[in-house]
């Protein structure tokens, strides 16, 4: 048993784990996130499930690490006997070994039934440092007066840490070095350990990196860029359009079960032409995404990405802009995108009408719902730009 509350998990345990697997023969070693550990804050500590996920993506290529979800399923605080109990229950013919880390195997008689711990495992640890190995032998022996099995293994010593690791990420400073690259790439794609206060395009990148393909990224700058142009031409906020720009399509490459699992964590209703729709949860999702794990809480920002794909009434300055620029970004190349181009240097308006009306007709030649705030952006559009159409036909 190898629990902790990898948060996150990283290079030090993986090495910690496989050397025991190693030195001691073990025929499994089970990694078990804790649920809510009784000795730590839980300010800087992010999700049971996402703990989980990490320790899965940093031990799938390790022979024999299984990894158990038995003290987050367990209600309430965790305790290392209880899940000893568990354990013996699980494996009643098997010798149970313990893994600590020294500051763990160091406070061991602070732990809840102390001795019936040892009854139950033996006790591992590791030195983190030189200084520690007195200690650790010291204490070993007292254990063992008690009567306790214990194992010490002077291994490579390793100055990681997941306070570390958490620093780093949140001064977006690079830890790859420290973490399996699965779990880096996770870490970004779920914008866990950082800085949610500042506004910094660099860990968008990251973050866009980690949960889209190369064209979708161009495609995402592209529109960046195009919706900045049109903010300034027609007079909405420049910055706010790369921003939502960038982020629009942050969700479009995510699963449709991940999808619904983040627009489900923002609380948001999805209506009954949505709920069967799933081209149109990416952009709920996104902005769900954008709004509550990124922390952008910023209410056009949130809106323009929300209704990127399906325009609605009333769009202000800002969502029209993203809502074109979608279109027209610079790798845009289908049969009508430079009238689309030219119409969006005239009028938002005209370009929307034009969009729209190739969209709409496409959903209804596909037999697919039309999304209601579809129809009345349309209605809206084709509304104020009748007079103009017309004249110029
Ligand atoms: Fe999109
Ligand atoms: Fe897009």
């Amino acid at each position: 048993m190898f629990g902790g509350s990898f948060n996150p998990i990283h290079n030090a345990h993986v090495n910690l784990a496989s050397s025991f697997i190693k030195k001691l023969k073990l025929d499994k070693l089970l990694l078990i996130p804790t649920a809510t550990p009784p000795h730590k804050s839980d300010s800087e500590m992010v999700s049971a499930e996402h703990r989980l996920n990490m320790c899965t993506l940093a031990s799938e290529d390790i022979k024999k690490v299984e990894v158990s979800d038995i003290e987050i399923k367990r209600e309430g605080k965790s305790y290392t006997v209880d899940t000893l109990r568990q354990l013996k229950e699980i494996y009643p013919d098997s010798e149970i070994f313990l893994i600590t880390g020294a500051d763990m195997f160091m406070t061991l008689l602070e732990w809840r039934e102390p001795e019936e711990i040892f009854s139950l495992a033996t006790v591992c640890s590791v030195p983190r440092n030189d200084d520690d190995v007195e200690v650790l032998e010291e204490k070993e022996k007292l254990y063992n007066k008690m009567g306790a099995k214990t194992v010490i293994l002077d291994l490579k010593k390793c100055s990681i840490s997941s306070s570390r690791i958490r620093e780093l990420a949140f001064e977006d400073e690079s830890f790859s070095k420290l973490v399996d690259p699965k779990v880096e790439q996770y870490i970004y794609a779920n914008y866990l350990y950082m800085d949610k206060s500042k506004i910094n395009y660099d860990r968008f990148d990251k973050v866009l990196k980690a949960r889209m393909s190369e064209k979708r990224y161009i495609h995402s700058f592209n529109v960046a860029v195009e919706a900045q142009r049109l903010a300034k031409k027609y007079g909405a906020d420049v910055e706010k359009a790369r921003l939502a720009g960038m982020l629009h399509d942050i969700t479009k490459e995510t699963s449709g079960n991940e999808q619904l699992q983040i627009i489900e964590n923002s609380n948001i209703i999805l209506n009954d032409i949505e709920r069967p729709s799933p081209k149109l949860w990416h952009a709920i999702a996104g902005a769900a995404f954008v709004r509550d794990v990124m922390g952008i809480d910023d209410e056009d920002v949130f809106n323009a990405i929300r209704y990127h794909t399906s325009g609605r009434a009333n769009m202000s300055l800002l969502e029209k802009c993203v809502f074109i620029a979608d279109f027209t970004g610079a790798e845009r190349d289908y049969d009508g995108v430079e009238e689309m181009r030219s119409l969006s240097n005239k009028s938002l308006e005209e370009a929307m009408a034009f969009g729209l009306s190739f969209s709409v007709a496409d959903l209804a030649k596909r037999r697919l719902a039309i999304d209601p705030n579809s129809l009345a952006c349309y209605n809206e559009v084709v509304l104020k730009t009748s007079k103009s159409y017309n004249k110029s036909k």
